[in-house]
């Protein structure tokens, strides 16, 4: 196990070499300094903060925890030059670039200051890439995960990128929610994984009760992919629990594209709409805990969220898993 772990453990300076997955509204200093304290990288979700509110969750997260953390940035937020500025002053440990591709320029500005940065990478082109640029890391995302995804599986993501890609580490993401998957993804060259929708029924995240309760009681199935009604308008697919947001999602874009039809708005604007519609409505599923017309975002692997626990608990399961598996196969070895 500790041999399967080394790589990733050494880029993020943690004992297990797994990433909370940022998740908007939920990666506060709570829930991030929990994941650090259990010994995996807790990361802190920007979508929703200013640079303000940043530097005071990054103060808060320092105090309750000395272990590293991340800050996910998302690359169309309209302070992003100032937010990175923000993770520089405030010395953070790792920066996770989502919401796009992050420039030359803003990789090389935080690894001057000895920021390690990291990135998504959804197709071995845009690995490559990220790579030039000079990214010190990247996540493969599949289209199982929670939130705005891309639209190709782990599954494919991996034997796309994995064995062609040994430059830099590589993080799997997207419906792992057991230690077994973790140890196959790690016995497939992986670095390390991330996981977003098992963390959010933790005791440490302030997702309303009410939140978390859908979650336990939701199937795999019914984590279901966002539908863009005009190609005008390219909407990127967000996987979310089905209630009223799935359908108030399709009212919001044909009220946008007639909008950019009468010329009342630019097609950009639109898509900045759409993605402050997203923030809006998690956040009135996620604090308020308004589950009928606030966005369930949730990943398949919300059918292995059973119940309230604590972080360390489930640092606890995963990694019992893991080492159970090994058992299992070093026995099955000998034995044939
Ligand atoms: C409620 C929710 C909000 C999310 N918000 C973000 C975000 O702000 N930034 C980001 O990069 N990814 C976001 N994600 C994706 C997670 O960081 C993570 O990559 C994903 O949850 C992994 O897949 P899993 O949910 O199957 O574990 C979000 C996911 C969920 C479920």
């Amino acid at each position: 196990m500790k041999k399967l772990f080394e790589k990733g453990n050494s880029f993020l300076g943690t004992k297990y070499p797994i990433l909370g997955g940022a998740m908007t509204w939920v990666s506060e200093s709570n829930l991030v300094s929990a994941i650090s304290n259990a010994g995996g990288l807790g990361v802190l979700a920007c979508g929703s903060m200013d640079t303000t509110k940043l530097e005071r969750e990054i103060l808060l997260t320092k105090k309750k925890t000395h272990k590293p953390f991340g800050v996910n940035l998302i690359l169309l937020h309209p302070e992003i030059d100032e937010l990175i500025d923000c993770c520089i002053t405030s010395n953070v440990n790792i920066v996770v670039f989502a919401g796009g591709f992050p420039k030359k320029s803003q990789i090389d500005k935080l690894k001057s200051k000895n920021i390690k940065t990291i990135c998504f990478a959804t197709t071995i082109v845009i690995a490559r890439k990220m790579i030039q640029n000079g990214i010190d890391a990247l996540i493969l995302e599949g289209s199982e995960a929670g939130g705005h995804i891309g639209p190709v599986s782990i599954n494919v993501l991996v034997q796309e990128i994995l064995p062609n890609i040994k430059e830099v580490p590589i993080f799997v993401a997207g419906g792992i929610g057991r230690g077994e998957v973790i140890l196959k993804f790690l016995q497939l060259g992986a670095a390390g994984c991330q996981i977003g929708t098992r963390f959010v029924c933790a005791n440490e995240s302030i997702a309303h009760s009410k939140f978390k309760n859908i979650f336990i009681k939701s199937e795999a199935r019914n984590a279901q992919i966002s539908v863009k009604i005009d190609d005008r308008l390219p909407v990127i697919p967000v996987r979310a629990i089905e209630n009223s947001a799935t359908q108030n999602f399709i009212s919001e874009q044909k009220r946008l594209i007639n909008l950019v039809e009468k010329k009342e708005i630019s097609l950009k604007d639109a898509q900045l709409s759409i993605e402050h519609f997203w923030a809006g409505s998690l956040k009135k599923a996620v604090i308020d805990g308004d589950v009928e017309s606030g966005s369930l975002m949730a990943g398949q692997s919300v059918s292995l969220v059973k119940k309230l626990q604590s972080v360390s608990e489930i640092f606890k399961e995963l990694t019992q898993q893991i080492e159970s598996q090994i058992n299992f196969e070093q026995k099955d070895s000998n034995n044939g």
